[in-house]
């Protein structure tokens, strides 16, 4: 797909207009996606059937034409497949059955068998394939090694990972065992995903910016090394994002990635001017999108400002947020439009 504005910025070349899409762009905010998403009794039920995952996927490329399309799924379809079970429930969030925090666990979790596990990721990616019919570049996605533990230790999102730095400090072979567990199973499964069709890959760390400098590079990095090495070889574009994470940027730019999401708390401006050879992207803050258009036009335009000669993905600095006007986010795409 060489004429993507998407790929091409992936690969560092400046282009006079900058590409656009949404983390969480296919989701409760959209009514067309509640259409497809009440038909399912539970989320899972939802992610597992791949022609729905399809359908949704290419709901915000059909209505607002961004750049990129992300597979519908979750980062927590992994876990089941090293044996540790995953519900969602509304309103509460994921929650884990068996939550792993013991050598024994560690030691039974299973051998993933991937290709056969996750096979209904492998059709949700051909039924993309087939909508977006080779016009919009398809996203594939993984849990940093990091973020995908914490689920695991913790056995739902936390607040401050305690339960996490607890293992690591009480019982530093377990954590590293089961992070090795991890980082393999979640290399593998982003480079399966190329290998089924996506056209780039995004490694998604949302707690790491729970970890002071020094943890992270002992308890996350090494292992979002590992896994974006094993997907290396597909020779197609990564991304890395994580959130509340400006402490770590140092560090965490010294992953081999092509392209770096910025939370809105980091300052762009700074990033920018630190490191003159890192495409970013973000970083506008997901609630600018409740703010009035000509707020959102503004702040769209101080960031194309901003980044004016640079390799750069326009994007938010997190998920869209549940509510999200839907003109809000027409209103952040025009002006990129107009103005990048
Ligand atoms: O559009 C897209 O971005 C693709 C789909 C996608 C989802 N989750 C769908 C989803 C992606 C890329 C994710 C990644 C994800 N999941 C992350 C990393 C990015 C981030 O947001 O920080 C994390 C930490 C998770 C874990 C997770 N999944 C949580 C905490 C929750 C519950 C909170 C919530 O928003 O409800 C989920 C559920 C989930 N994943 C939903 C969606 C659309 C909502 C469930 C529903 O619609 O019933």
């Amino acid at each position: 797909m060489p004429e993507s504005l998407f790929l091409k910025t992936c690969n560092g070349l400046v282009s006079t207009q900058k590409p656009v899409w949404f983390m969480r762009q296919a989701g409760r905010y959209l009514p067309e996606y509640m259409e497809v998403r009440n038909q399912f009794k539970t989320f899972l039920d939802f992610v597992r059937d791949s022609e729905a995952a399809a359908k949704v996927t290419v709901q915000p490329v059909d209505r607002f034409g961004v750049d990129a399309a992300i597979l519908f799924s979750d980062i927590l379809v992994l876990l089941p497949t090293l044996g540790i079970n995953v519900n969602f429930f509304l309103g509460i969030g994921p929650q884990i059955e068996n939550a792993i925090q013991t050598e024994k666990a560690i030691a039974e979790l299973k051998d993933p068998n991937l290709e056969k596990e996750l096979f209904y990721t492998k059709e949700a990616i051909e039924k993309t394939q087939n909508l977006l019919k080779g016009k919009t570049p398809l996203l594939g996605f993984i849990g940093g090694p990091l973020t995908l533990a914490s689920y695991a230790i913790e056995g739902k999102t936390s607040k401050d990972l305690h339960q996490v730095k607890k293992l690591f400090y009480q019982n530093p072979n377990a954590y590293h065992s089961l992070l090795m567990k991890i980082s393999e199973a979640a290399g593998e499964y982003l480079s399966l995903q190329a290998k089924w069709g996506c056209d780039a890959l995004v490694v998604m760390d949302s707690w790491a910016g729970h970890l002071s400098v020094e943890d992270y590079q002992k308890m996350a990095f090494p292992y979002s090394k590992r896994a974006i090495e094993i997907a290396k070889s597909k020779n197609v574009p990564i991304l890395h994002y994580a959130n509340g994470a400006g402490h770590l940027l140092q560090e965490f730019l010294k992953l081999p990635a092509s392209g770096f999401g910025l939370d809105w708390r980091t300052s762009l401006e700074n990033a920018l001017a630190d490191h003159p050879n890192v495409t970013f992207q973000g970083n506008l803050d997901p609630a600018t999108l409740f703010a009035p258009k000509e707020i959102i036009q503004r702040r769209v335009r101080e960031i194309l400002e901003l980044t004016k000669n640079r390799p750069h993905i326009m994007n938010l600095g997190h998920g869209i947020l549940p509510g999200t006007p839907i003109e809000g986010v027409q209103a952040f795409i025009d002006a990129v439009r107009k103005y990048g």
